[in-house]
C-alpha cells in the first residue's frame, strides 16, 4: 500500500507520461523542448528514492535553527528559486552574496552553482546544510542523527539503499536529493510548442519578432544555445557580461592574489565566495585560477526567466528589459559606466531599437512552463 502510494505520489511528479521503451525505471519522457535527463549509472532512478529526496529537500530540521531547508530558496510555488529576493536568505536572514538560481532544469547543466564549483547535483547536495549563511549545521552529524532515527526515514532507505543505521551515510542522503531534483524537468513552453511543435498560433507575433532579434542583432544564442530538437538555453560555460565586476575593477590584482593564497591555505572556497562580496565578483577565477575567467559566472538557462526575477548571479537587474538593456548598452548596466577589462568577446554594444528590446523580452516570457503559467499572470497583473 505504502508502495503504491509512493509510486503515484512520484508519478504526479513526473511532467510527462512514462515512456514504455525508457530503460529506465522511473525516468519519465522529457516535455517537449528538452532532452531525456541524464542519470547518472551510479545513481538510477526510482519512484521510492525520488519520494526519500523530496522529503529531504523540505525538511527544515536539516538546519541549525530548524526553520531552512532547501526549499525556503527554491520555491516550487516560485518555479525554484526565493524570487523576488536578489540575494538569498539563510538562517537568522543571513544574506549571502548570490541570487538564487532555479533547480528546474539544473538535471541538464554540465556544473552546478554560478561559478560551476560542483560537479553534479549530487557533490552539489551537501554544501548548503553546512554553509555558515545557508543551513548553518557546524558539520553533517545532525542530519546522520535525524535520518537514522525518524522511523519514517529508516524505512525509506532500508527501502531504497538497503542500508540502516551507522550504514546511512551523508552519500545517500546526496543521491536522492539529486534523484529528486532531476524530476524538476519543465519545457513545453510557448516556444516549444512554436517551434518544436510546429503550433503558428503558440506565439505572440512580438515574441516570434523577438526569437529574430535573439538569433541575429542580439547574438543571444550564441552562449544560451538552442539545437535542432531541443533547447537548454546555456552553451554550459562561463562568460564575464560585465555583472558585478565593476565593483572590485581597481583591485583585481589585489584581490586575486589574496585570494589565491587563502585557498591554497585551505580556505573554504564554497563560504568565502558566498560570504564575501568581493571574493564573490572574482566569478570562475575562484576555481580554474586563470585569468581569463575573473568575474565570469555560468550562462543561465534561460527557461522561466520570466517569473525568476531579479537577475545575474548578484540579483542585480531588477527587469528582463534591464537586462537586454545592459546588453544593449555593451556589457555595463548603466550607460556611461565603464566597460570592465575582463568583458567576454561576444559582449559589444547591440544597437536595438525600443521595439526590438521589447520583442526580446516578449522572446523570453515565451519561455515559461505551463506549470509557472499562472505565476507569469500574477506578476504581469502586478506590474501593470
Ligand atoms: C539560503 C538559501 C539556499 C538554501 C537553503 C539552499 N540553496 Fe541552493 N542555491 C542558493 C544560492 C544562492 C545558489 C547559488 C550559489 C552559487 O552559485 O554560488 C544555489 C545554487 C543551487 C544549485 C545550483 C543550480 C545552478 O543553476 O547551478 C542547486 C542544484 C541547489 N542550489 C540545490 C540546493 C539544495 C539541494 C539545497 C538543500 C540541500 C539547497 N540548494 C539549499 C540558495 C540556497
Ligand atoms: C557571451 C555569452 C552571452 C551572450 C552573448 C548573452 N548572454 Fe545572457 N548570460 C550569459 C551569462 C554568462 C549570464 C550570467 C551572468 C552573471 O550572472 O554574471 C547571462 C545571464 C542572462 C540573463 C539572466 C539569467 C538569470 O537567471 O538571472 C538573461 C535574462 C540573459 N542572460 C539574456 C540574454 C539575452 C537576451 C542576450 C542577447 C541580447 C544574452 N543574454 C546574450 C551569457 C551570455
Amino acid at each position: 500500500m505504502q508502495r503504491l502510494a509512493l509510486i503515484l505520489g512520484a508519478s504526479l511528479l513526473a511532467t510527462g507520461p512514462l515512456a514504455a521503451d525508457d530503460a529506465q525505471p522511473g525516468a519519465a519522457r522529457p516535455p517537449l523542448g528538452l532532452p531525456a535527463v541524464p542519470v547518472p549509472a551510479d545513481n538510477p532512478q526510482t519512484p521510492e528514492k525520488i519520494a526519500l529526496g523530496d522529503k529531504l529537500f523540505h525538511d527544515k530540521r536539516f538546519s541549525s535553527t530548524g526553520d531552512v531547508s532547501c526549499s525556503t530558496c527554491h520555491e516550487r510555488s516560485k518555479a525554484f528559486t526565493d524570487s523576488p529576493l536578489p540575494r538569498s536568505q539563510g538562517i537568522n536572514k543571513a544574506t549571502g552574496t548570490r541570487n538564487a538560481p532555479t533547480v528546474a532544469n539544473a538535471a541538464y547543466f554540465a556544473t552546478q552553482f554560478w561559478d560551476g564549483r560542483s560537479a553534479d547535483l549530487e557533490d552539489q547536495a551537501q554544501h548548503p546544510f553546512v554553509n555558515p549563511i545557508e543551513m548553518g549545521l557546524p558539520d553533517h552529524e545532525p542530519i546522520l542523527a535525524i535520518v537514522r532515527a525518524d522511523p519514517e526515514y529508516v524505512n525509506a532507505f532500508r527501502q531504497v539503499f538497503g542500508k540502516s543505521g551507522q550504514g546511512v551515510t551523508l552519500r545517500e542522503v546526496q543521491l536522492a536529493i539529486a534523484a529528486f531534483e532531476r524530476t524538476l524537468v519543465f519545457g513545453d513552453s510557448p516556444f516549444d510548442r512554436w517551434y518544436y511543435g510546429g503550433d503558428p498560433a503558440a506565439m505572440t507575433p512580438a515574441a516570434v519578432r523577438g526569437f529574430t532579434v535573439f538569433l541575429e542583432q542580439g547574438r543571444c544564442v550564441s552562449c544560451h544555445a538552442i539545437e535542432g530538437d531541443h533547447a537548454l538555453f546555456t552553451d554550459n560555460r562561463f562568460h564575464n557580461i560585465g555583472v558585478g565586476i565593476n565593483a572590485i575593477q581597481k583591485d583585481v590584482p589585489r584581490l586575486a592574489g589574496e585570494f589565491l593564497k587563502a585557498k591554497a591555505r585551505g580556505m573554504d572556497v564554497d563560504q568565502a565566495v558566498l560570504s564575501d562580496r568581493k571574493s564573490s565578483e572574482l566569478g570562475r577565477f575562484a576555481i580554474t585560477e586563470t585569468l581569463d575567467s575573473i568575474g565570469a559566472f555560468k550562462t543561465s538557462t534561460l527557461r522561466n526567466i520570466g517569473v525568476t526575477a531579479p537577475y545575474m548571479h548578484d540579483g542585480s537587474i531588477a527587469t528582463l528589459r534591464d537586462v537586454v538593456v545592459h546588453y544593449n548598452n555593451g556589457g555595463v548596466t548603466r550607460e556611461g559606466d565603464p566597460v570592465n577589462d575582463f568583458l567576454s568577446g561576444g559582449i559589444r554594444p547591440l544597437n536595438l531599437s525600443d521595439q526590438q528590446i521589447d520583442d526580446l523580452v516578449a522572446f523570453m516570457e515565451s519561455l515559461t512552463s505551463p506549470e509557472f503559467a499562472a505565476l507569469q499572470a500574477a506578476l504581469s497583473t502586478a506590474a501593470r
